[in-house]
């Protein structure tokens, strides 16, 4: 059987094993998944024993998602733009990698949750890893306007300097400090810092929320965490945690490896924590 796995440390609470294997039974398709701890010093020897053992692909994910992209002799252009990949796929000698985390995002919203993109006035918090993978596939939907705003100002300053020098239109896409946001509300607000982990909440301002808009925490199963809880007193009508973009995510990773694409809402239903 085709042997597939999850590499991170820790990798007890990944979900990848249990979703993977039911898109494996959902489509018929004969493979394994199961969850494998690497040492933090060990990610590449990690990966060549599981290759050299037959294994056919690995998702990637914390810590190692940077170690991926440049263990890849492959990576894709939002791979390469991420500076991240949390999918690799082997192919003889050759490594491809790939970064799922942003389109699985962007189909979440736009798909599954009903809220169009596409011109709209789109609002990223945090200029970490989640921010770099979620940036082009937002920007490939044409958002009228994409903001990053950071804690550290100059870390979302030079993020959007380096993807606006690749390309990027710059009267679109724009950084700066929370106190940088302006008056004018944001239709989508996506929080890709890691503030929800530690029950913190990100210096945004309640107006930035537009209370016909989403507001989306990357984070899955925290339950409503400070920044929903922000929109939420905001009045916003539709909040969204993370299980949709980590499903859609495996559901592009899944269809990349064998070529079928499961359903995934099934699985977001089985995973869905609720956000009381
Ligand atoms: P990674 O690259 O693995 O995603 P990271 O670089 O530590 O991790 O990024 C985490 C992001 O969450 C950063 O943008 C961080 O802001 P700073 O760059 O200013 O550190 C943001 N973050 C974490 N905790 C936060 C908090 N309590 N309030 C606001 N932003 C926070």
């Amino acid at each position: 059987m085709d042997r597939y796995a999850v590499i991170g440390h820790p990798i007890g609470h990944s979900k990848s094993p249990l979703i993977h294997t039911a898109f494996a039974e959902a489509t018929g398709q004969a493979l394994v998944y199961t969850a494998i701890e690497a040492p933090l010093d060990g990610f590449a020897a990690t990966v060549d024993r599981f290759r050299a053992e037959g294994g056919r692909g690995v998702n990637v994910t914390v810590p190692f998602k940077l170690e991926a992209c440049a263990y890849a002799t492959d990576p894709a252009d939002r791979a390469r733009a991420a500076g991240a990949a949390n999918a690799l796929k082997f192919d003889g000698d050759r490594c491809l990698a790939d970064n799922f985390d942003g389109v699985g995002l962007v189909r979440d919203i736009v798909h599954n949750l009903g809220h169009a993109v596409r011109g709209r006035r789109v609002l990223l918090l945090g200029a970490g890893g989640a921010t770099r993978g979620a940036l082009l596939p937002l920007l490939e939907q044409a958002p009228a306007h994409l903001f990053v705003a950071n804690r550290s100002v100059d870390k979302a300053l030079a993020l959007v300097q380096e993807f606006v020098g690749r390309g990027a239109p710059a009267h679109v896409l724009e950084g700066g400090g929370y106190a940088d946001l302006g008056g004018d509300a944001f239709d989508v607000v996506v929080n890709a810092t890691s503030a929800s982990l530690g029950q913190a909440l990100p210096p945004v301002p309640a107006h930035a929320l537009h209370p016909d808009g989403l507001a989306y925490d990357m984070v899955y199963g925290q339950g409503l965490t400070p920044f929903l809880q922000l929109a939420q007193t905001r009045g916003v009508r539709h909040l969204a945690d993370g299980v949709g973009m980590l499903v859609e995510q495996a559901a592009e990773a899944f269809a990349w490896w064998r070529g079928v694409r499961p359903d995934t809402a099934t699985t977001i239903q089985r995973l869905r924590v609720p956000l009381i």
